[in-house]
């Protein structure tokens, strides 16, 4: 408390705050409280927005060499998504083109990790992630998977598109207010974990996508991007379940054992 209240005071000092910027800033927080509820997180948003998210995990999960980079939780992960075989889609119906997420789960030593558990979650071609969507079956654009011995995962999800965080609150005013935009670059999202090592929560990255040199929450890493192949309907490859054209993506990751983060 004393260091904070420390670097408060000279931050007020050195700007020479005025009565009416502080009233403002007491504004902005009692409008934060009153946005926030069970679905939205006003607070997070702001330390998203302000880069202390992406710090505190710096932090928190330094990793050793080759092991897969961490990044942002983010608001739309939820609980308790089913458990789904290999290769199966996290959607019924989608507006997005399919994509076929594969890749391994791997140890930093190269050992594949066989019975990881996969959370994965993202958005549709209409920004929406499942739990936006009120129509929607409960699981939409969601779900757990398992590697198999050899640690390969796979899933069929939809390409990703880029999408604004939730800017109509006092993170989009200050947004608005410092000339910046509200995107985000397209991506999944996944946590992996596996007994003995740290889970890690992380995201793919579409190498293609707007945005990526300036993600409203500054969460992107190079070594998350990932290219999406486009791959025709009549590839010999192409899942059971897809009709028409589609892409796939390639992931492996790679764990920490506990207590090795290093550095
Ligand atoms: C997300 O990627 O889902 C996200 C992360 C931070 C703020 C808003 C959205
Ligand atoms: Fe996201």
């Amino acid at each position: 408390m004393q260091s904070l209240v420390r670097h408060l005071h000279a931050f007020t000092t050195e700007m020479g705050i005025t009565e009416a910027e502080w009233r403002t800033a007491i504004d902005a927080l009692t409008e934060s409280g009153r946005i926030t509820d069970d679905r939205r997180q006003e607070f997070i948003l702001w330390s998203d927005a302000l880069g202390l998210s992406m710090l505190v995990d710096a932090i928190a999960h330094p990793k050793p060499e080759g092991a897969t980079e961490s990044t942002v939780l983010g608001p739309f992960w939820a609980d308790g998504s089913p458990s789904r075989d290999y290769g199966e889609a996290i959607f019924d119906s989608a507006v997005g083109e399919p994509a076929w997420v594969h890749g391994r789960v791997l140890s930093v030593d190269g050992t594949p990790l066989q019975g990881a558990l996969l959370d994965v979650w993202q958005n549709d071609a209409n920004e929406l992630y499942g739990v936006q969507e009120e129509e929607a079956p409960e699981a939409h654009l969601r779900g757990t998977f398992r590697t198999r011995a050899d640690g390969s995962y796979a899933f069929l999800g939809v390409r990703p598109v880029p999408y604004r965080i939730p800017s109509d609150g006092p993170v989009g005013h200050m947004l608005a207010a410092c000339g910046r935009h509200s995107w985000r670059p397209a991506h999944l999202h996944m946590i992996v974990s596996a007994p003995g090592y740290e889970a890690l929560t992380t995201h793919i990255f579409d190498a293609d996508s707007p945005y990526l040199d300036t993600d409203a929450v500054f969460a992107v890493k190079p070594s998350l991007l990932r290219r999406f192949v486009r791959r025709a309907a009549d590839d010999p490859e192409k899942p059971a379940t897809v009709t028409g054209s589609w892409w796939s993506v390639e992931n492996d990751i790679v764990l920490a054992p506990h207590g090795e983060g290093g550095k």
